[in-house]
């Protein structure tokens, strides 16, 4: 079954920032984050592919100079658009994305489907 969650105004997340959310998968609380890449939104689970660490320190998850993503652990580089690790300790792996969508001027993001609770036959 589809969850989603609301995140923030479209209006608040302009180009070049990032907003971070929390959400559940497979029972397990996990941190997110959204991002305006030069107009596109995208949404990765913040974790990075080398070490399952968050990429940020404090909600700083691009480049200076705004082009890529970049882990502050060992120095991964992504690229924002497709979550590739394109250089540094995880290279060839992506961030686990995370769908969003745009209803009536609202973020929300989609998260993935929990595994069906296993039912056990009672004799
Ligand atoms: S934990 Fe991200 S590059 Fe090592």
């Amino acid at each position: 079954m589809t969850r989603s969650q609301p995140l923030c105004p479209v209006a608040d997340l302009p180009p070049g920032t990032t907003r971070k959310f929390v959400f559940t998968h497979e029972g397990i609380r996990r941190e997110g984050f959204a991002a305006n890449v030069r107009g596109h939104l995208v949404a990765y689970e913040n974790a990075c592919r080398h070490i399952p660490m968050p990429l940020d320190d404090d909600n700083d998850f691009f480049t200076t100079d705004g082009e890529f993503f970049i882990c502050r652990t060992h120095g991964a580089i992504y690229e924002p658009l497709n979550g590739r690790c394109i250089h540094g300790p995880c290279g060839g792996l992506s961030l686990k994305s995370l769908r969003v969508v745009e209803v009536q001027g609202e973020l929300w993001i989609v998260l993935p489907p929990e595994p069906e609770e296993s039912t056990t036959p009672v004799e």
